[in-house]
């Protein structure tokens, strides 16, 4: 069986996530934005899962005092449908929970249900919309929430 590894991401993860992020978002983050995260932001936690040696998926999140916001979550497309989202957003919440974070939220956008229904699973609900938050094609935000 190939093993599955999550842990904290690093500097040097960077240009891998970044492959992660390209097949993923319309609007994928700059290196700039990653090392930003990585290296200087105190309130941002984010983690890698490793297939054998190779980095498939990604998640991040803020936490402030006991609020947790997720920014990011992607698998690689070839890695999705096999529960490797599933595991990587259980174990962001599990950190959270660690972290003392009492309520998780995250914006989605309105045509993804895929991470709508993946969210839903682990108890988020929908809480409010943000109107042509989407600055590629003024698509809304849903904005889910859970108290863990
Ligand atoms: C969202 C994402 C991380 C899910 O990862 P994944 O590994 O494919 O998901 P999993 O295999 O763990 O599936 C978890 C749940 O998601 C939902 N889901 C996954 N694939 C689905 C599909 N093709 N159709 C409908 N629901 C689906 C299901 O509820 C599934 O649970 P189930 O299998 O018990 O029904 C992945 O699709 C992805 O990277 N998408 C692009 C980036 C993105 O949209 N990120 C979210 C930003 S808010």
């Amino acid at each position: 069986m190939a093993e599955l590894t999550i842990r904290k991401m690093e500097v040097d993860d960077i240009k891998d996530v970044m492959k992660v992020d390209e097949v993923s978002f319309s609007k994928p983050w700059t290196e700039d934005i990653f090392h930003l995260e990585i290296e200087k932001n105190d309130q941002a936690h984010y983690f890698i899962m490793k297939l054998e040696n190779k980095i498939i998926g990604y998640v991040g999140m803020w936490v402030v005092i006991d609020d947790a916001q997720i920014t990011n979550i992607a698998v690689m497309p070839e890695f999705r449908g096999h529960k490797f989202g599933e595991k990587l957003f259980g174990f962001a919440c599990q950190q959270a929970i660690h972290m003392g974070v009492k309520r998780l939220s995250l914006e989605v956008r309105a045509s993804n249900i895929v991470a709508q229904k993946m969210y839903r699973k682990f108890g988020l609900v929908p809480g409010g919309v943000r109107k042509n938050y989407y600055t590629d094609n003024r698509e809304d935000a849903i904005v889910m929430w859970v108290n863990l």
